[in-house]
This record gives C-alpha cells, sequence and structure tokens, in this order.
C-alpha cells in the first residue's frame, strides 16, 4: 500500500538524504516537496531539492517554497554551525548541476492546506526544518489543524538540544511556530535527538555508494563524507553523522521503527531555555493526548532499510 507524502525541507545534507529515502521507497507516493530556510536560505533550499529531484530523474514531483524567515523576524541568516555541518551550499559542497526546472508560483502553505484538504488520512506531512510554514498553513487552516498527520525531525525530551543545552537546532529557529502547532494540531509524531543521534552512518557506509560509480552514488557520498567530517569536530563521541531527517521519513512509513510515548507538548519561548520541547503541564492530566515522542529505535532494523533504499536509488541514477 502506498501514502501520499510531503516533505518539508531545509535542504542539508540530512535533508537530501531523507528526500532519497522517500523516492527510494516503493510505499511512498511523494505528492510535492515544500521548501523552508534552516540549514540555508530557503532560495538555496529549494535549488537543492530541485537538482537531487533531477539527479534522482524525478521531474515529476513539484517543488513550492515557505516563508524565509521566522514569523516573529523579518530575515534570516544562516547560523555559522550550519554552515561549518552542511557547507556553504547546503550539500557539503557536492556538485549538482544546476536545475532546469523551477518552483512553483503556489505557495507552501497553500500547497499544504490544499493537500491535507483533498486526501485528508491518506496523506503523511514530514517536516524536517523549523516548524515556520507548518505553523503558517495551521493558522489560516482550521482543517489543516484538525487533519494534517506530521511526523517531523526536531526536538529533543530526554537528551540535552544540540545548538544550546536545551534547544535542538530546528526548534530553535521558531520556537513559537513549533509551540503553535504543538498546541492546535491533533497528530504530531516529534522524532528529535533522542532517537536520531542513536541512527549513525560511517564511511564505512558511503563507500558502498562510492563503489557504484553512478552520479547517484557519487553524489550521496560526497555530500555525507562533508557531513560526517563536521561530525567528528562537533560530536566526536558519537563516531558517525547523525540521520535526524532519514528516520522521521522512515518512521512516517513504519511507525515500528521506534518506541514512543503519548504526551501534551510545549515549547518554551522565553528565557534561558528557550526552544527547549517539554511535556505541557497545564494539559498533563487531559485524557486525549495530541503527540508522540519517540523515545527509544530500532537502530539495526532502521540503518539496514535506510542503506537498501538509498543504495538501490542510487545504482539507478546513471
Ligand atoms: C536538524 O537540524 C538540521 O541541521 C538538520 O538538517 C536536522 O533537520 C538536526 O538538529
Ligand atoms: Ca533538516
Amino acid at each position: 500500500m502506498t501514502r501520499k507524502m510531503i516533505l518539508d525541507l531545509d535542504t542539508g545534507i540530512d535533508d537530501a538524504l531523507a528526500l532519497a529515502y522517500a523516492l527510494g521507497s516503493e510505499e511512498v507516493d511523494l505528492i510535492g516537496v515544500t521548501g523552508t530556510y534552516g540549514n540555508v536560505l530557503v532560495e538555496t533550499g529549494v535549488r537543492n531539492t530541485l537538482a537531487i529531484l533531477e539527479l534522482f530523474g524525478r521531474t515529476d514531483i513539484p517543488v513550492f517554497a515557505g516563508p524565509g524567515h521566522a514569523s516573529a523576524k523579518d530575515s534570516f541568516e544562516v547560523l555559522e554551525i550550519s554552515e561549518f555541518i552542511h557547507g556553504k551550499n547546503g550539500v557539503g559542497e557536492a556538485e549538482l548541476p544546476t536545475p532546469q526546472r523551477v518552483v512553483e508560483t503556489k505557495s507552501a502553505v497553500d500547497f499544504l492546506v490544499e493537500s491535507v484538504e483533498q486526501y485528508g488520512d491518506e496523506l503523511v506531512i514530514v517536516p524536517t526544518g523549523p516548524s515556520t510554514t507548518i505553523a503558517a498553513a495551521a493558522k489560516v487552516s482550521d482543517t489543516f489543524a484538525d487533519k494534517a498527520h506530521i511526523v517531523m525531525m526536531g526536538g529533543a525530551l530526554t537528551v540535552p538540544g544540540n545548538v544550546s543545552p536545551w534547544a535542538e537546532a530546528n526548534v530553535n529557529q521558531d520556537p513559537e511556530a513549533t509551540d503553535a502547532i504543538f498546541r492546535r494540531l491533533k497528530d504530531i509524531t516529534m522524532i528529535g535527538l533522542d532517537v536520531t543521534l542513536q541512527t549513525l552512518l560511517t564511511v564505512d557506509e558511503t563507500a558502498k555508494w562510492e563503489a557504484l560509480g553512478t552520479p547517484g552514488g557519487d553524489f550521496l557520498a560526497a555530500a555525507t563524507n562533508y557531513y560526517i567530517d563536521a561530525y567528528k569536530t562537533t560530536a566526536p563521541h558519537l563516531g558517525g553523522c547523525g540521520l535526524h531527517d532519514p528516520l522521521a521519513v522512515g518512521v512516517a512509513i513504519d511507525p515500528s521503527l521506534v518506541d514512543t510515548i503519548a504526551i501534551n507538548l510545549k515549547v518554551d519561548t522565553e528565557g534561558e531555555t528557550r526552544g527547549r520541547t517539554i511535556g505541557d503541564e497545564t494539559r498533563l492530566n487531559e485524557e486525549e493526548k495530541t503527540a508522540k515522542v519517540a523515545v527509544g529505535v530500532d537502530k539495526q532494523r532502521f540503518l539496514a532499510e535506510f542503506m537498501r533504499r538509498l543504495t538501490d536509488l542510487a545504482a539507478e541514477a546513471r
């Protein structure tokens, strides 16, 4: 059975791997990709998405642009740490030919709202960047807020953040937006650092892509090797790079990859814990829980699925 999916990406390296995971999954009908800012400017992310879709021969999938910055701000600049981890071009300086296609004229917000209206439960949305676009869709459409099924990469419940002791990078970009969707949406699965830092890739795996001798394999290996190198500096204790965004796609396809707890979530928006994802004490005793947080992951099974899907996809991109 296939499930319709929309990815909302700030196309850096692990977003690119998440896109490849979706493209390599026969259970997924990817109906569109929306672009957000974060690892890169929204324009760069959209360009990367268009180029990667072309590389893998999927020019049938439309790409839409979302807002370029948090709603509480009037601009956005890429953080130094993002550039260090993902490179200036967002894909570890790996070369991607200029895409032939351009972004759609419809906005990402309109596309998300219309897709939920049209497909309801058949559709899952996987955001792997800041929550700005998803929050904007929920603000303009009650149908979206009531009916959207979201599996998002972001946050950290049982472990520290990665940009501050409390905040994870995606939530940190727009804490108000993530807080708004935690309070308003009815079905969010949070794939945070609790589990994504348990799913690691090393050069042993990227060597398999290199060995394919295809443009797809060369691209995935070059981008991911850059990412693995950055992790040697930012998190040397891990011994690999975190497969943050691909895990969210993996769980959207197969929820049994993770163990979750049911919870009503909020985000701290004030003070030194700004950006922290935590249980909302005011909704602790409510019967209905609107979120699930992944706290355990079958890492061997996920890694095997990840490698099978991406290697098969890259083998075909000649
Ligand atoms: C998240 O932040 C971004 O840098 C990655 O693409 C991922 O979505 C990890 O904290
Ligand atoms: Ca991302």
